[in-house]
């Protein structure tokens, strides 16, 4: 709260109201705009392009500045000297773990890796060719009938307990619905192995064959799930903390999430990326789809580009634009066709006015495509892998609205329809 005020005069009205000001600890302060219904008026906000709909201590975006914090800590720096579970530990726990607590935790994954065969079953149970992320949705959504009768949201312990859970039967659930799609068998998670490690093991082992995955591989993926771990109150997290404060099962909320994250505006982008690449076939190619990207009579958008929040750098997109040249040298795949496309067409889109002039820059669904495909995963296999290292986000998320009082969101409207009319006399 601060001592400073807004004070909203309205045509017709007499008196003035004085909306309080909170203020945040970085950042735009926020104005209270709830004592606006007593003179007959909703904030009018499609798009929630103004609208701070909550207070949180957890992830900080700077979009003019191109700065991403999480509990304080730059993006760039957890992205070189943290790993996935620690940074996990830090979104849920608002500290970075000692190295006891860091133990501590990473035994808790490791020990509720193992996925319930009822959810197990439901995946087989999908036709080969369903997409990951349907599947993905409809697992963890069951992993809400696993867990449903034991969870009492209302107890620290109970959701601790859950998020284990979730972040460590995730990455099994996305290597699962990959395996079914290959008519693979699964495989089982194995404690010696590190996060990412693992996840590659499950996804690209074999019965009795370990997956050989080199280490340079194993932190190029934990790096990308650290770089999809939170970003605020983006749409599939806000979908989370809406859906969650009715007081549904948390596994239920993230289930929305991952629905909402599906979307090629949102996290499909990636797999829409490599698609887009892939279309564009050559280098000779781009400027027809710049310029069918700046042709408002063309739907088509250059994916990879654009944020509703950066107006500069996607800090997430340099790191990965680092790993992307790491990974593929490391596999001798400098020369990848795609890469030489998307940094051309990164290039290009930085010069030209339309992109500069709408502050268009590469996102963190430019690269990352590059780098999965380059390590094996197919395109429809990429918004499960963005699902994977978001879904610690998303619990943070609503872990931190449930262990406060919260209510239930119930957004207002602008109606334009009918006004009452009687129903016709027979
Ligand atoms: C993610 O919110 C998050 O934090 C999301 C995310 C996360 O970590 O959770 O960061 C992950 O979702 C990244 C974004 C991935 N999506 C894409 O790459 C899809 C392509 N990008 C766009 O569709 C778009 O940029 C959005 C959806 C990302 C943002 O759209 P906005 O903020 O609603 O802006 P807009 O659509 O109103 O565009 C503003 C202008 C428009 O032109 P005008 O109507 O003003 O003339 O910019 C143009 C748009 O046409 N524009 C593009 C463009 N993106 C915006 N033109 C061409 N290519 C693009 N990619």
């Amino acid at each position: 709260m601060t001592d400073k005020q807004a004070h909203l005069t309205i045509d017709g009205i007499e008196n003035t109201i004085d909306l309080p000001i909170y203020s945040s600890t970085v950042g735009p302060n926020v104005i209270d705009v709830t004592s606006i219904t007593k003179n007959g008026f909703f904030t009018f906000d499609p798009g929630f392009m103004s609208t701070a709909a909550c207070e949180s201590k957890i992830t900080f975006i700077d979009g003019d500045e191109g700065i991403l914090l999480h509990r304080g800590y730059p993006i760039e720096q957890l992205a070189v000297s943290s790993d996935y579970l620690e940074t996990c530990f830090l979104l849920l726990n608002g500290e970075l773990p000692t190295p006891a607590q860091k133990q501590e935790f990473v035994t808790a994954i490791k020990n509720n890796a193992v996925v319930d065969a009822s959810v197990a079953n439901i995946i087989k149970s999908f036709k080969r060719e369903s997409h990951p992320m349907a599947m993905l949705c409809s697992a963890v959504a069951a992993l809400a009938a696993v867990y449903n009768d034991e969870i009492d949201i209302t107890k620290e312990e109970d959701r601790k307990l859950t998020a284990y859970r979730l972040i460590a039967q995730v990455p099994t659930l996305a290597a699962m619905v990959y395996k079914h799609r290959q008519d693979e068998t699964f495989i089982a998670p194995d404690a010696n192995l590190g996060y990412a490690e693992n996840y590659l093991n499950m996804t690209f082992g074999t019965a009795g064959q370990a997956a050989k995955v080199s280490q340079i591989i194993a932190k190029a993926m934990d790096r990308i799930f650290i770089l999809h771990a939170d970003h605020e109150q983006n749409a599939s997290t806000s979908t989370v903390r809406l859906s969650g404060s009715s007081g549904t099962n948390p596994f239920a909320a993230i289930a929305a999430g991952i629905s909402t994250l599906w979307g090629p505006a949102h996290g499909g982008a990636n797999e829409a990326v490599l698609n887009m690449l892939e279309e564009i076939g050559s280098v000779e190619n781009i400027d027809k789809y710049v310029a069918k990207a700046k042709d408002k009579n063309d739907s088509f958008r250059l994916m990879g580009f654009g944020h509703r929040v950066y107006k500069n750098f996607d800090p997430r997109a340099k790191v990965m634009k680092q790993t992307c040249d790491e990974v593929l040298a490391e596999l001798g795949l400098e020369n990848d066709p795609l890469l030489a496309i998307a940094k051309r067409l990164e290039q290009i889109a930085l010069e030209d006015p339309y992109f500069i002039s709408k502050k268009l820059y590469p996102n963190v669904d430019f690269y990352s495509g590059i780098i999965l495909k380059a390590v094996g995963i197919p395109a429809e296999m990429f918004t499960v892998i963005f699902a994977t290292g978001r879904a610690v986000g998303w619990y943070a998320h609503w872990d931190e609205m449930v262990s406060t009082a919260y209510k239930i969101g119930r957004p207002r409207q602008l109606y334009t329809g009918s006004v009452k009319r009687d129903y016709p006399k027979k």
